[in-house]
C-alpha cells in the first residue's frame, strides 16, 4: 500500500518563459487555482495523505503562502528545495529520508489528470507492493513523449524516450508508482547526454525485471502537461468549461478533504477566511451548506 506521495514543483519552466523568469510555474493559474493544486488533488484522491512537495531553491516561502503545512487539510505537508534541475529521479535522492522504508508515488507538479473513475483507479495504482506502476495515455505526435507498449496482462514491453520509429501511440504520463527499491535504483542512475537522471531510464530497471505494470486513463480521460504554453491555456480552458457547466469544481482542496472524512465543517469556514472574498470561497461554503 503506497501512503507516501512526492510533487516534483522545482525546474526550470524554460518553455513557460518569460512569464517563469520569476515565478514558479507551478504558482500560475490553471483558471482559478495554482498548477499544483491539480497534481496535489491527484494524490489525495489516491489517498495519500503524507506528501513532500520539491520546489527550487529560495522557493519556499511563496509555496508556504498557499499551504503552510496541510493541517487545515488534514494531511501532512513536507517541503523540500532541490538546488539545481537534476532530473526526475533526482526527486527519489532528495526525498530518500521522508521515503525512509515505504512505497512512494511521483507525480508531476505540472501535470494535469482528469477521467472517469479516476479516484477507483488510483486507488488500485495505491496496493502497489512490489515493482512499479504507471499511468499511460494515448497521444498524436509518440515521437514527442516517453513511449511504452504493453502485453495482454498489461506489463511494459518496450519503452522509449522520444521514439524516432513508432512501435506505440501510448505516452508515459507524469504519474508513477514505485516500491521502495526505486531509492537505490535512482541511485544507480548516470546522467543522460542532456546531463539529467531520466524518469525512462529509471523505468528500465523495473521493466527489465518484469515488474513495471500499466494503468490507464481510458479513453474519456484528459492528461494535459501544463508546461507548455499552448497546453497550459487549454487545460484552463478545459477547467473553465466543466467546472461552469457543471456547477462542480476540479481539484478544490477542500472538498477532496471533506470528502476522505479527514477534515470538517470547521477547518472549512478557516479555509473561506484565509482566501477571502472569492469564487473558491463561495464554492467552498456551499459544501458546508449541504
Ligand atoms: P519538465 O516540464 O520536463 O521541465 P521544466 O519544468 O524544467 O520545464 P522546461 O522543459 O520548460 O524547462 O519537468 C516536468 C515537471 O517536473 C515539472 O513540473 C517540473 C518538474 N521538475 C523538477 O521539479 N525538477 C527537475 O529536475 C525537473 C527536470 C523537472
Amino acid at each position: 500500500m503506497i501512503k507516501k506521495g512526492i510533487i516534483l514543483a522545482g525546474g526550470l519552466g524554460t518553455r513557460m518563459s518569460p512569464l517563469t523568469k520569476a515565478v514558479n510555474k507551478h504558482l500560475l493559474p490553471i483558471y482559478d487555482k495554482p498548477v499544483f493544486f491539480y497534481p496535489l488533488s491527484v494524490l489525495m484522491l489516491s489517498g495519500i495523505k503524507d506528501i513532500l512537495i520539491i520546489v527550487n531553491k529560495g522557493q519556499l516561502s511563496q509555496f508556504k503562502k498557499i499551504l503552510p503545512n496541510g493541517n487545515n487539510l488534514g494531511i501532512k505537508i513536507t517541503y523540500a528545495e532541490q538546488k539545481n534541475p537534476k532530473g526526475l529521479p533526482d526527486a527519489f535522492l532528495i526525498g530518500e529520508k521522508f521515503i525512509n522504508k515505504d512505497n512512494v508515488a511521483l507525480i508531476l507538479g505540472d501535470n494535469f489528470f482528469y477521467a472517469q473513475s479516476l479516484t477507483k483507479k488510483l486507488k488500485e495504482c495505491v496496493k502497489l507492493h512490489k515493482g512499479a506502476t504507471v499511468i499511460l495515455h494515448p497521444v498524436r505526435n509518440p515521437s514527442s513523449y516517453g513511449i511504452a507498449s504493453i502485453n495482454k496482462k498489461n506489463k511494459i514491453r518496450k519503452i522509449v524516450e522520444k521514439p524516432k520509429k513508432s512501435f506505440s501511440n501510448l505516452a508515459v504520463t507524469g504519474l508513477y508508482f514505485f516500491d521502495n527499491k526505486v531509492i537505490n535504483y535512482s541511485k544507480k542512475l548516470k546522467p543522460s547526454k542532456r546531463n539529467e537522471l531520466e524518469i525512462i531510464d529509471l523505468l528500465k530497471k523495473y521493466k527489465n525485471n518484469n515488474k513495471l505494470t500499466a494503468q490507464f486513463l481510458g479513453r474519456g480521460g484528459a492528461w494535459l502537461d501544463t508546461g507548455s504554453i499552448n497546453d497550459f491555456y487549454d487545460t484552463s480552458a478545459f477547467v473553465s468549461a466543466l467546472e461552469n457547466r457543471q456547477g462542480l469544481k476540479i481539484a478544490c482542496l477542500e472538498e477532496i478533504a471533506l470528502n476522505n472524512g479527514w477534515i470538517n465543517k470547521k477547518n472549512i469556514e478557516t479555509a473561506i477566511k484565509f482566501y477571502g472574498k472569492c469564487s473558491y470561497s463561495q464554492y467552498l461554503s456551499t459544501l458546508i451548506k449541504k
